[in-house]
């Protein structure tokens, strides 16, 4: 159906791809996966009309294509959801689900027939908002989930996800896929750009893997890959050794903890207490409202309790964000468009930033050759690619997550506060960050940890909390702590009949 050939792009001196090419068929679903920055958004930015390429060709059903715009790609039938969010906060749920023009009838703009065209659409990825909410107001994975819808209600031929699943708790990943073979099914040609390898192989027909702007291994049938020779195309020579995620035995614990005593926050919290030591990694789990990321906000100083009292190691209770950033507090967000970066700087001011906080104060700024080093240092202990003196909002969205995370690790913080920090994330760095993770853990440092991602909570945290209405219901550590255990804590007493 729709045929890319020699698709080339360089973006100064840059090559982002380098004579790549793909077949969608329709009917299918064509997997399409590679390491932070290797071309992948780039090739589907420039089939759906978002990005011009410098070379090569696309057919639709066997006319050559060249679309001005995401609009006109949207016309002929082909729609993205692309990696970072872009629903219109501000706009009504309602508004954005319709941004090419909302349905008219009489001439006049018709909220009836808008509910009406988006209702079997929301259903069907199990999405039931309000549909006058505000879109700020809904949480990072509803606004994901969104997207998508929007996507559909175009009614494409083509429809490319670019890491449709990145923000979602399990459930509603499991049911986007599900939604997603039943696409393909009726016909549509699906590209579907993930990290979570597992998630692919199982939703997936064909595979394609990009490696450095090229496609190392094109369209193989996914029932003949195995994971490991996935890993192996994507990652080339620099693929780890599967390292034990496990919990390593950590030289220092009990440090000074993050300490709450009886934390109310109106509608979130009800008198929890709860100690997590430095040197020990602690995950909060939670289905959404549960109140587990509210421990998180009072920790980061975002929001105030009503009753009961905050403590951070240093004895101090967090009055504001800014606060809790100068007492040792680093605040690590999945939702990096929202709050990680200030895109339109370059990369060394960046991961440079926080500690310009802390120093401000007493007027002694640090040379900027020096800070550039110092930037420059904590790039690449991350591996991230991208020049430091690159835009921030240049790089592609993984390295993006892993220079937040360069930012607070720059700043020498007491407490990890982390929310989805490896959204994005390719394989061989999620590994990298949870091995940085554990080193900071074993210095001493209290880690909070909130994930969307119950793998991610198992390979890292000592034990986890789970919440439910605001109150700790269950601890999960050692060997109760698994995925199905978790999930079975996050849910419990929701499923159950009644006695
Ligand atoms: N607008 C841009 N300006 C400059 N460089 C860019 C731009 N967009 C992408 N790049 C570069 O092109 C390369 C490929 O980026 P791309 O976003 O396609 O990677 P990706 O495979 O989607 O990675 P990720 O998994 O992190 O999303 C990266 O080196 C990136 O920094
Ligand atoms: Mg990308």
């Amino acid at each position: 159906m729709l045929v890319a050939e020699g698709l080339a792009k360089h973006y100064g001196g840059v090559t982002a791809l380098d004579g790549v090419g793909i077949t969608l068929e329709a009917g299918e679903v064509h997997a399409l996966v590679g390491e932070n920055g290797a071309g992948k958004s780039t090739l589907v930015k420039i089939i759906s009309g978002v990005v011009r390429p410098d070379g090569g060709t696309i057919e639709l059903d066997g006319a050559p294509v060249r679309f001005a715009d995401a609009r006109q790609a949207a016309r002929q039938g082909v729609a993205i959801v692309s990696q970072e969010l872009m629903t219109y906060d501000d706009l009504t749920v309602l508004e954005n689900l319709f941004p090419y023009g909302a349905p008219l009838r009489r001439g006049l703009v018709s909220n009836r027939e808008m509910r009406r065209l988006a209702r079997p659409v929301l259903s069907e990825l199990g999405l039931d908002p309000a549909p006058y909410a505000r879109v700020g107001s809904l949480p990072l994975a509803d606004r994901q989930l969104l997207e998508i819808c929007r996507a559909l209600l175009q009614e494409p031929r083509v429809l490319i996800l670019d890491e449709p699943t990145s923000a979602l708790p399990r459930e509603a990943a499991d049911r986007l896929a599900a939604t997603t073979r039943r696409l393909a099914d009726r016909g549509l040609a699906v590209l579907y750009i993930s990290h979570f390898l597992e998630e692919v192989m199982r939703v997936a027909d064909r595979v394609t893997v990009l490696r450095d702007g090229h496609a190392v291994l094109p369209a193989a049938p996914a029932s003949g890959v195995g994971l490991d020779s996935l890993v192996t195309a994507m990652l080339g020579a620099a693929a780890p050794a599967a390292a034990d995620p496990r919990r390593v035995r950590r030289a220092r614990t009990g440090g000074a903890p993050v300490a709450f005593t009886d934390v109310t926050v109106p509608g979130r919290l009800r008198e929890v207490s709860l100690n997590a030591a430095g040197g020990e990694i602690v995950g909060l789990a939670g289905l959404q409202g549960s109140g587990h990321l509210a421990v998180l906000d009072a920790v980061c100083g975002r929001v105030r309790p009503s009753r009961g009292a905050v403590r951070l190691p240093n004895g101090v209770t967090p009055r504001s964000a800014r606060h809790a950033v100068t007492a040792g507090v680093a605040y690590v967000s999945g939702d990096r468009k929202g709050r990680g970066l200030m895109l339109d700087k370059p990369l060394w001011e960046n991961v440079t930033s926080v500690t310009w906080l802390g120093q401000g104060r007493d007027g002694a700024l640090p040379r900027r050759s020096r800070l550039v080093e110092r930037a420059r240092t904590g790039l690449e202990r991350l591996r991230v690619r991208g020049d430091v003196h690159a835009r921030a909002g240049d790089l592609s969205g993984g390295n993006q997550q892993k220079a937040v995370l360069a930012k607070w690790l720059d700043a020498g913080p007491a407490v990890l506060a982390l929310d989805d920090p490896t959204r994005g994330v390719d394989v061989g760095a999620r590994a990298e960050l949870h091995r940085i993770v554990r080193d900071l853990a074993a210095e001493g440092k209290v880690v909070l940890v909130a994930s969307s991602d119950l793998a991610e909570l198992v390979d890292l945290c000592d034990r986890v909390l789970v919440f439910q209405h605001g109150k700790v219901v269950d601890t999960l550590a050692a060997e109760r702590l698994t995925e199905p255990g978790l999930s079975l804590a996050m849910n419990a007493g929701f499923a159950a009949p009644a006695p």
